[in-house]
């Protein structure tokens, strides 16, 4: 039985790792995960059932029966539409308190596993080449300046929309990018790191198309037979 080949794509928020991991994806036929919605689903989820995002037996419960389908590029919890949902840095906070806890962890891992389907899966998040997927053969770890990324972030919000009297200050998505990726980095199970056999994209100087260019790059040495 031949395995599925895995491509691991971790790195800070906004680096730019789910764009371009779904990219890569697509480029070559392959399956997509995206494991922070699964943790920010966790987050929405337990708030809803009213579970203390630091009662760790009562989120990784949550966690282990978690209600999501995954329709097309829609994202439900329980038949809701959630995908905008879920994206607000206020959920991202919470997903990066409930990822903090390792029965959370463990409950979602098979979960993950179960996307390694043929011909091969994109997995982009923040321990996918450490933890999920520590056998990928193309491990990636996509970073860029916090002041990129807050950049980034900022005109996503003025891009879908909102209001300029309701948008925060750059330097306050800054701020909270910066504390995510400190309580991220400093946590005590998988922990946001590079890994000693991944490549370093530093996409601070690139735009979308070379940030995937840069990774195929990469697939295309590491795994010759699936790019031409
Ligand atoms: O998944 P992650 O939080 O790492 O980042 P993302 O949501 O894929 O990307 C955040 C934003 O940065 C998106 O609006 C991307 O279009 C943008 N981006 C960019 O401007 N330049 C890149 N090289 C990569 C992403
Ligand atoms: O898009 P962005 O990078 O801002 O966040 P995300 O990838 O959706 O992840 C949200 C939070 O979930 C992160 O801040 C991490 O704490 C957590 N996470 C994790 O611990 N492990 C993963 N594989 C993916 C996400």
């Amino acid at each position: 039985r031949i395995a599925a080949p895995v491509i691991a794509i971790d790195g800070p928020s906004a680096s730019g790792k789910g764009t371009v991991a779904q990219r890569v994806a697509e480029t070559l036929g392959f399956h997509f995960l995206d494991s922070g919605a699964l943790y920010r689903l966790t987050a929405l989820a337990a708030l809803r059932a009213g579970v203390a995002l630091d009662d760790e037996t009562g989120v990784a419960a949550v966690a282990a029966t978690l209600p999501a389908e995954f329709p097309g590029d829609r994202i439900l919890l329980a038949g809701d539409d959630v995908t905008e949902a879920i994206r607000a840095e206020e959920i991202g906070v919470g997903a990066s308190k409930v990822a903090a806890l390792p029965a959370v962890r463990t409950a979602l891992l098979e979960r993950q596993r179960a996307y390694r389907r043929l011909p091969g899966l994109v997995a982009d998040g923040r321990d996918m080449g450490s933890v999920v997927f520590p056998e990928a053969p193309v491990k990636v770890f996509l970073t860029a300046s916090a002041e990129a990324r807050a950049e980034r972030r900022h005109k996503q919000l003025i891009g879908k929309g909102m209001p300029a009297n309701m948008r925060p200050l750059l330097q306050d998505i800054l701020q909270e990018l910066r504390e995510r990726d400190a309580r991220d980095a400093a946590r005590s199970v998988a922990p946001l790191k590079q890994e000693e056999d991944a490549e370093l994209v530093d996409t601070t100087p690139l735009g979308i198309d070379e940030a995937v260019a840069a990774v195929l790059d990469i697939v295309r040495r590491k795994l010759p037979q699936v790019v031409s």
